[in-house]
Parts: structure tokens; C-alpha cells; sequence
């Protein structure tokens, strides 16, 4: 099997989309981890921490991971964690995925050379336009069997190249129509996260106002047992902010969603969960305190090492004690 082929399915690589994946998360009342990398030490961390806790995962990769690592790259590292766990004689079900894809184009690519799932996002576009780009991504993906993630609605914040200060929660009564039109997997939903790692402005005393349970329900039942995905889902855990403020940094007000809440979603229609900037908090943390504390360390194994220790133990606990995906393979 050669991966330089023009095009190559992903069942060669060893990945699986995400269809069974999520029937079963739907029936036991859980959520699949969808966690970015954009490099070695993250990959390694996810893989290492999915295979302890016995959790199915999603890769994630954004276009701005393809255009940091170069997209080549990227794959041959997601087929390497494959080729790892079969020396460790232990596997998990691993689906590459595209995030935010922004164009027919991107999905194509990433299909084409061994993706098993992609997101088109085609959120910031007028209704009638996001179902046709939607439709015509599901069209090429389900001939190669890639199953598509698409989003209604928008969260505030950056998702890749598109920003927006609000957010505009997905409107219950377009689901039914857009899933029926465009035959889509599963629907990212708008319903109070937002990217990153500022995604409440809180006054003095305020604590985080709850997610739109409301909207959610009132979207199961317009498509009842459909998948439903969460994006903008980090919790921004405070220790490490504390970390990051107490080694030089200067995130002041960096506030996430309470795993609390995630907790009550994952147990809901919502299928796939997306974290990235606790990825990142993690690897600033881990990377700070040892600048700080060993200010003549030049290795970068002796910095990224640890980070990687942190990232382990972080994804873990996330799987064990929040999306509740652990020991489920
Ligand atoms: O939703 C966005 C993801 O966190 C990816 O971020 O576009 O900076 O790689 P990125
Ligand atoms: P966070 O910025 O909350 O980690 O969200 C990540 C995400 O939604 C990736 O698609
Ligand atoms: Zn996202």
C-alpha cells in the first residue's frame, strides 16, 4: 500500500469514519473526543491518552494545521500513530477529520488523500448556499465513504479564517430542512461556546452563564437520535491559567466552559465534542514553568517533553471524567 498515490482511502490507513462511532456515543450517552494537533508532541498525546483510557478519538485537522505543518506531513503523522499502536498490539478507533473545511476544494483534497471524515463550514454563508456547498461535499464523500460535518448557525470567535464578534445561535427550525437537503452525518450546532480561550466576558462576580440547553432539546426533537457536535468546547482550565500568569504570561480573563456542562451535553445528542485550546493552554503551561524555573534549558525534548506529560494526563482525565468516552472500545 502506498500512500504517495494520487488518491488513497482512508480503510487502507487504518482510520474509520465516524458512523459507528457515533451510533454507539448516541446509544450508551457519551461523546467522541475531536482534538486538533498541529504537531508531534500533541498527536502523541492523544493517541498515548486515548489508548490508556481505551477511548475511540477524532483527529482534527484545521486548515491552518495543514498550512503550519504542510499537509503531506501531517497525514504521514496520523498514518505514524497508526503504525505505533499496532507495534503496541493495542488500537483504537481513530478517524482523521477535517475541521472547519472552507471550501469543496479542501474537503476533496483531504478526502482524496486519506481523511475519513471532513467538516464543511459553510456557517458565515446565506442558508440556501451553505446546503448547495454541503450537499455537493456529502455527494463526493459518500461515494468514497467519508462522512460529512457541517455547521448552521455561528459562534462567536475565530473559526480559521472566519471571525465573528456574536454569536448567532442555530435556529431549530432550519435543522430538519438542512439535514433532509444536504444528507449530511452530523450538524455542529451553535449554542453559546465560542473559540479559543475568552469566551465570556464576565463582570466582576458573574459566573459563566449556561449553555442553550433549550435550543438543543428543541433540536432533538425536530431530528431525533441525528448527531449533533459541539465545537468551541475547552474549558479553559483556570490552574493552568494561573500557571501561564504566574511564569510571565498575561491571560487575565481567560474563561472556558464548565466541564460541568459538558458533562450534561455529552450525555445528550451530542456526539462529538471539539477541544483545542486546552490542548494549547496545557503545552504554554508545561513550557513556561520550565523556562522559568531552568532559565539555561536549550533541549527542546527537555521542554516539549514535559508539555507532553501535562497533555497526556489532561486529555485522559477529560475522557475519563468529562466526555465519558473512556473504556468504550
Ligand atoms: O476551531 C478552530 C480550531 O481551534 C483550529 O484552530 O484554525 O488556529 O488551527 P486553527
Ligand atoms: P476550543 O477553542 O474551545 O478548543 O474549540 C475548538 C474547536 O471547536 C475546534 O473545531
Ligand atoms: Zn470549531
Amino acid at each position: 500500500m502506498s500512500i504517495t498515490a494520487e488518491t488513497v482511502s482512508y480503510t487502507e490507513l487504518g482510520f474509520v469514519n465516524t458512523k459507528e462511532m457515533f451510533e454507539k456515543a448516541n446509544k450508551e450517552g457519551y461523546a467522541i473526543p475531536a482534538y486538533n494537533f498541529n504537531n508531534m508532541e500533541q498527536i502523541q498525546a492523544i493517541i498515548t491518552a486515548c489508548v490508556k483510557t481505551k477511548s475511540p478519538v477524532i483527529l482534527q485537522v484545521s486548515k491552518g494545521a495543514r498550512n503550519y505543518a504542510n499537509p503531506t506531513l501531517l497525514r504521514y503523522m496520523a498514518l505514524g500513530v497508526m503504525e505505533m499502536m499496532k507495534e503496541m498490539e493495542i488500537s483504537v478507533p481513530v478517524a482523521l477529520h477535517l475541521d472547519h473545511g472552507d471550501s469543496f476544494e479542501i474537503c476533496k483534497s483531504c478526502i482524496d488523500s486519506g481523511f475519513s471524515s471532513v467538516m464543511y463550514d459553510g456557517s458565515s454563508l446565506p442558508y440556501d448556499e451553505n446546503v448547495r456547498i454541503s450537499k455537493q461535499v456529502v455527494e463526493y464523500a459518500h461515494a468514497r465513504d467519508v462522512t460529512v460535518e457541517a455547521e448552521l448557525g455561528v459562534l462567536a470567535g475565530i473559526e480559521d479564517e472566519v471571525s465573528s464578534q456574536v454569536s448567532h445561535y442555530t435556529d431549530p427550525n432550519d435543522v430538519e430542512d438542512f439535514v433532509k437537503k444536504t444528507g449530511v452525518d452530523s450538524l455542529a450546532i451553535s449554542i453559546g461556546t465560542s473559540h479559543g480561550a475568552y469566551k465570556f466576558k464576565l463582570k466582576p462576580g458573574e459566573s459563566v452563564p449556561p449553555l442553550r440547553f433549550d435550543i438543543l432539546e428543541e433540536i432533538e426533537k425536530r431530528i431525533p437520535g441525528f448527531p449533533i457536535v459541539l465545537h468551541g468546547s475547552s474549558s479553559v482550565p483556570q490552574e493552568y491559567i494561573a500557571l501561564i500568569n504566574k511564569y510571565g504570561g498575561k491571560m487575565d480573563n481567560a474563561v472556558g466552559v464548565p466541564a460541568e456542562q459538558l458533562r450534561k451535553a455529552a450525555k445528550s445528542a451530542v456526539c462529538k465534542i471539539n477541544i483545542d485550546s486546552d490542548g494549547r493552554l496545557v503545552m504554554t503551561a508545561a513550557i513556561r514553568k520550565v523556562f522559568n524555573e531552568k532559565p539555561g534549558e536549550f533541549d527542546p525534548r527537555k521542554y516539549l517533553g514535559p508539555a507532553r506529560e501535562e497533555l497526556i494526563k489532561m486529555y485522559a482525565d477529560k475522557n475519563e471524567n468529562v466526555l465519558g468516552s473512556a473504556n468504550r472500545v
